[in-house]
């Protein structure tokens, strides 16, 4: 490395911003990942709750339209155990890409943008403001685990995290698919979480 050429990369790094704040674990990166960040002007006790109420997913949620915890045999768990807790398996009906904003439970889905997923509810960590869920593939060839973290930001606001990394042989042809579809999804529940929240 030629003196210059090292003068040029430290002062790059000293440019570069310093990465935001983050509660989401950090995780091996993947084929692809989709993700979402907005703060909200709320406590981070009423994002938990919202993100958590699975119930509520059809009154707001654009992109899962609704989640329901079943057991391992993917029958439906009692009202008061729509909740997450580990080892609950859920049973999603997503759209992608999402609905437009706003929706509410008589919002008719776009059934050509449909989808179901089987998923095992893995980590819930609700003093550390996590949880995270993967998604139950019939083979090997797709891994999907999606973290979900509520903070405060810098500002005092709550901050709302969501991430899903894909890994396996078939993440590529999903990215290819439902990739930005999926990034969509992920931007209009949060979006969605601030309306709700915010009271819009
Ligand atoms: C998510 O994707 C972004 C953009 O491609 C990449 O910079 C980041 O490292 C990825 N993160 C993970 C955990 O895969
Ligand atoms: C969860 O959502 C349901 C459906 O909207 C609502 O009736 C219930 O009060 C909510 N529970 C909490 C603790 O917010
Ligand atoms: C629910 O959303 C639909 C559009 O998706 C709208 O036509 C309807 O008026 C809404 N209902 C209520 C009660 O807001
Ligand atoms: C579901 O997640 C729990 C908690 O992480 C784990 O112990 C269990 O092995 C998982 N089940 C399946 C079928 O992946």
């Amino acid at each position: 490395m030629t003196l210059l050429s090292l003068l040029l990369s430290i002062s790059i790094s000293l440019l570069s911003p310093v990465a935001a704040r983050t509660n989401l674990p950090p995780v091996a990166p993947g084929v692809f990942n989709a993700s979402a960040r907005i703060e909200i002007n709320t406590t981070p006790a009423l994002l938990w709750t919202a993100i958590t109420n699975f119930t509520a997913y059809p009154e707001w949620n654009p992109f899962v339209r609704s989640a329901i915890t079943t057991n391992p045999l993917g029958i439906p768990l009692p009202p008061s155990d729509q909740w997450p807790a580990e080892n609950r398996r859920l049973l999603f009906r997503v759209q992608i890409p999402p609905l437009p904003l706003p929706v509410n439970a008589s919002t008719p889905d776009n059934p050509a943008h449909s989808q179901t997923s089987f998923e095992n509810i893995t980590h819930v960590q609700p003093g550390l403001g996590r949880v995270a869920w993967k998604l139950l593939s019939v083979d090997l060839a797709l891994e999907a685990e999606r973290w979900t973290a509520v903070s405060v930001a810098a500002s005092g606001k709550a901050l709302y995290e969501s991430r899903e990394v894909y890994r396996g042989a078939l993440a590529g042809v999903l990215e290819a698919l439902y990739g930005e579809g999926l990034q969509e999804g992920f931007e209009g529940q949060a979006e969605a979480l601030r309306r709700l929240l915010e009271g819009e």
